[in-house]
């Protein structure tokens, strides 16, 4: 898809497609007055019709009179008063989607009213729409299946229509294509199947994007993890006949640090199936455990993207890659494990899987040098509870690095809920034989699972339990079912911002 900026107005810039991003109620003065002019009335028309309602993602087709267009199409961002950076995204994305099936090579999106929902800012509206552009174009029924209807249309061209300066707005359409590409890149890889994707195939991809990226990479076999002492990690992957793969990737050198004074790693659950293991989950809906490696797919994906767009910039990625199975080989609740830290783990329910191999994973990224972590992962089911599935939840300390990862969140626009690593709950997961048990009881079992992974760490660590939003149940008018490529983009402006500026 290339992307070409026009400066002018909205009714010049020729494409089969013309989308009018509404926000707030309709005004048809100014340029949407003289749109609606020369459609000959079709959005009054449509308006007075009772469509154009501020309905967030509200889309209305209409025909395009004198416009150098086929259809015009008007998406809806809601109220402006709420209108903001992930609204801006998906509502571009709501446009494209909204083309399933229809003759559309070239859209034109008139960036006006994106930018003055988000303070008059062309450059970062452009960044939106092209990042939701190419999201909106994800469409998993086709990773499989060539013979589908259900795609959105494979643009040849994308026309921006811009007011101002006509650079920064296609350097910002780059940066968004970017990150939305990078996005689709963990999302198809977090959508394929566990018959398909094993921790070695894991490992393979993850290579295949290295060495396109020029990034370092190290996959460490299940008889390195046991001379280095990866117990947990083992553990959860001594039940599978697919053996469990540590994927390191490094942009940078090693123990390199950033503008910011930061060697900073980002490190992702990879549970390729989550069978529960001996403690096996319910068949209701176990089909949807596929998707338990989002976590690794997503920091697989973010540190590509980051090199692509600061390349050398020095950063970590650790995916901790497993199959989580029953079977003669499988770890067994009351199993007591010796820790990566050195910590023995009483592992009282095999489902609580994640929260193992991330220990593993952290202590790892420290032994490499890491001064600060984020970790991603699809870790309760609670969380979805919580929060819901619009929003992360997210636990953190010390509490600037929350701070930190906010800032790259709003820049990125998405949206977190910190949780609270309340220290009193750490006795109900006191072992009897060992320093810690991997479960306590059901209250408060989201707070226990951020407290768990904490006793992993040492320096500035944040983790996103992403149970809730990584992967849609149904579709909506911005995305499909499956993988959401949630926390790619706020990982990617994190690391971003230890960029040596100019
Ligand atoms: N992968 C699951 C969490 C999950 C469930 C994510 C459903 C998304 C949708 C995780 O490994 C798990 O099984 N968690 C348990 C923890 C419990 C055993 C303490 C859970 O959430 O029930
Ligand atoms: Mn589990
Ligand atoms: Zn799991």
């Amino acid at each position: 898809m290339q992307i070409r900026v026009v400066t002018g107005q909205p009714w010049e810039a020729a494409a089969d497609l013309l989308v009018v991003p509404i926000v707030g109620e309709p005004v048809f003065a100014g340029e949407l007055g003289e749109l609606d002019r020369r459609t000959g009335g079709e959005f009054s028309a449509l308006a007075a019709f009772g469509e154009l309602r501020p309905k967030r993602y509200g889309t209305a087709l209409a025909a395009p009179g004198e416009l150098p267009a086929k259809r015009v199409l008007a998406v809806s961002g809601g109220a402006a008063e709420e209108f903001d950076r992930e609204i801006a995204r998906k509502l571009a994305a709501t446009a494209l989607r909204r083309l399933v099936n229809r003759e559309v090579r070239s859209m034109a999106v008139w960036l006006a009213p994106v930018a003055a929902g988000l303070g008059g800012d062309e450059a970062l509206a452009a960044e939106l729409v092209a990042r939701g552009v190419v999201e909106g174009g994800f469409e998993p029924k086709t990773i499989y299946r060539a013979d589908t209807d259900a795609a959105p249309p494979a643009l040849d061209e994308l026309v921006l229509i811009a007011a101002g300066d006509a650079g920064a707005v296609a350097r910002g359409a780059d940066r968004g294509r970017i990150i939305g590409e990078g996005a689709n890149m963990a999302r198809r890889l977090s959508n394929r199947s566990a018959n398909d994707v094993s921790p070695q195939v894991l490992a393979d991809e993850a290579r295949a994007i290295a060495e396109a990226h020029g990034l370092w990479i190290d996959v460490i076999d299940e008889k390195r993890a046991a001379e280095l002492g990866m117990g947990l990690f083992l553990a959860v992957g001594q039940g599978s006949d697919n053996p469990p793969r540590m994927i390191v990737m490094r942009s940078g050198e090693a123990g390199e640090k950033d503008a910011l004074g930061r060697h900073l790693a980002l490190v992702g659950k990879g549970v390729c199936f989550d069978s529960g293991g001996i403690s096996i989950k319910p068949a209701d809906r176990m089909e949807e455990m596929k998707m338990d490696k989002i976590g690794a797919c997503t920091v697989i994906s973010a540190i590509a993207t980051a090199a692509r767009l600061a390349p050398g910039l020095p950063l970590l990625a650790v995916a901790p890659a497993v199959e989580n199975m029953p079977g003669g080989h499988a770890c067994r609740p009351g199993d007591i494990v010796k820790a990566l830290n050195g910590k023995w783990v009483d592992i009282i329910n095999t489902d609580a899987e994640g929260r193992l191999i991330l220990g593993d994973a952290l202590t790892y990224a420290e032994q490499l040098g890491a001064t600060h972590i984020v970790d991603v992962a699809t870790l309760t089911g609670a969380v979805a509870r919580a929060v819901g599935n619009i929003v992360t939840g997210g636990f953190a300390t010390p509490d600037p690095w929350w701070d930190d990862l906010a800032a790259a969140a709003a820049r990125a626009g998405e949206r977190y809920w910190r949780l609270p690593l309340i220290a009193d709950h750490m006795s109900e997961m006191d072992s009897w034989y060992g320093d810690i048990q991997n479960t306590g009881s059901p209250d408060g079992s989201l707070v226990k699972s951020g407290l768990f992974l904490e006793q992993f760490r040492t320096v500035p660590w944040a983790h996103l339990d992403i149970g809730g939003t990584g992967y849609f149940r149904k579709v909506n008018p911005y995305a499909p079912r499956g993988a959401t490529g949630v926390t790619h983009a706020t990982l990617v402006e994190l690391a971003l911002a230890g960029a040596a500026q100019g």
